[in-house]
């Protein structure tokens, strides 16, 4: 196992799957009213320079409910926002610290903190990767679907970090994913080409969220405007306006498939509120998962 979780790319599909059934584990056991206490003593720091509401408390309840103990630092609170360098704080962190997970702008920050700390480094999203949460979403997939290999997974709207994520996700755990993006905002070329290089099933990309979601089992959708992107979210309602995830949307997929949203949904944007309080969408299941399968990365990687 690579020592630091910057993206899916460094696992293989072994790995991952090794990470997903133990949070299934994990999710299991704490319903049966096991107390797991394996990260006594050890403490995580958290750092975030993007808002979060869930990774940053799922780390929390994930690091508390295995034992351990969490230090969490805005960016305005730490000497980066005063231009320390990377590989300073990075050195300094790895002596107080089992294990740094962090938000933040451009990955050659996790990069950078990776080729300096000791300890390591999780990526809890940067502008090109979330790789945990792509993760938990998997991990809600199995736990509704089952076998993943059959699947046919959709991706509607911008092609952002979570869809890099998701190609992927869709190289390593060999799922067939279409992803439909307006022009000029399609994923990373560079992880399209070497995902679909390493890939058993395809990976598409096309205009048309119809025919994306045409055959679908799962619908993936997410903000407009990524975090780092506010001043073009006016221009991105115009040119996202259709591939808005509603009823008709909906109606062109199987009726057993399920609607995916990472949160936070902006309602009347790329989801309705109708679909996203629907019993096919299983948002909320997502993002309880997001704590397990953080137990199971924290007891993982600082072990
Ligand atoms: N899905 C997700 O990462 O949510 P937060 O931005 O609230 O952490
Ligand atoms: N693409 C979104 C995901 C939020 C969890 C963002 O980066 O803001």
């Amino acid at each position: 196992m690579a020592k630091h979780l910057l993206s899916l790319e460094e696992f293989s599909k072994e790995e991952l799957h090794y990470l997903v059934e133990r949070a299934l584990m994990l999710k299991r056991e704490r319903a049966k009213g096991s107390v797991h206490r394996q990260l006594t003593g050890r403490t995580i720091g958290l750092i975030f320079e993007k808002p979060s509401t869930r990774t940053r408390v799922s780390f929390e309840a994930a690091m508390y409910g295995l034992g351990g103990q969490v230090i969490f630092l805005s960016a305005r609170d730490t000497q980066l926002a005063r231009s320390e360098p990377l590989k300073d704080m990075a050195r300094v962190m790895s002596r107080y610290v089992d294990a740094m997970v962090v938000r933040t702008f451009g990955q050659e920050v996790v990069d950078e903190l990776a080729a300096y700390s000791s300890v390591p480094v999780i990526n809890a999203l940067t502008d090109l990767h979330h790789p945990c949460q792509i993760l938990s979403d998997i991990m809600t997939i199995m736990e509704k679907k089952g076998d993943l290999e059959s699947l046919k997974v959709a991706w509607i709207g911008d092609g952002n970090n979570m869809a890099n994520s998701w190609i992927q996700a869709a190289g390593k755990f060999g799922f067939e994913l279409i992803l439909a993006c307006p022009e000029g905002y399609e994923p990373d070329a560079g992880i399209l080409a070497r995902s679909r290089a390493a890939a058993v099933r395809p990976i598409t990309l096309i205009r048309d969220p119809g025919q994306a979601v045409a055959g679908a089992d799962v619908i993936n959708v997410d903000v407009w405007a990524s975090m780092g992107q506010e001043e073009e979210q006016a221009e991105r309602l115009n040119i996202f306006s259709s591939y808005q995830v509603n009823a008709a949307l909906i109606a062109r997929a199987p009726e057993e498939s399920i609607v995916l949203h990472c949160l936070p949904a902006h309602r009347g944007e790329e989801i309705t509120d109708e679909v996203l309080e629907s019993a096919q969408c299983v948002a909320f299941d997502q993002a309880e998962n997001k704590m397990h399968i953080h137990k199971a990365i924290l007891e993982k990687f600082i072990a």
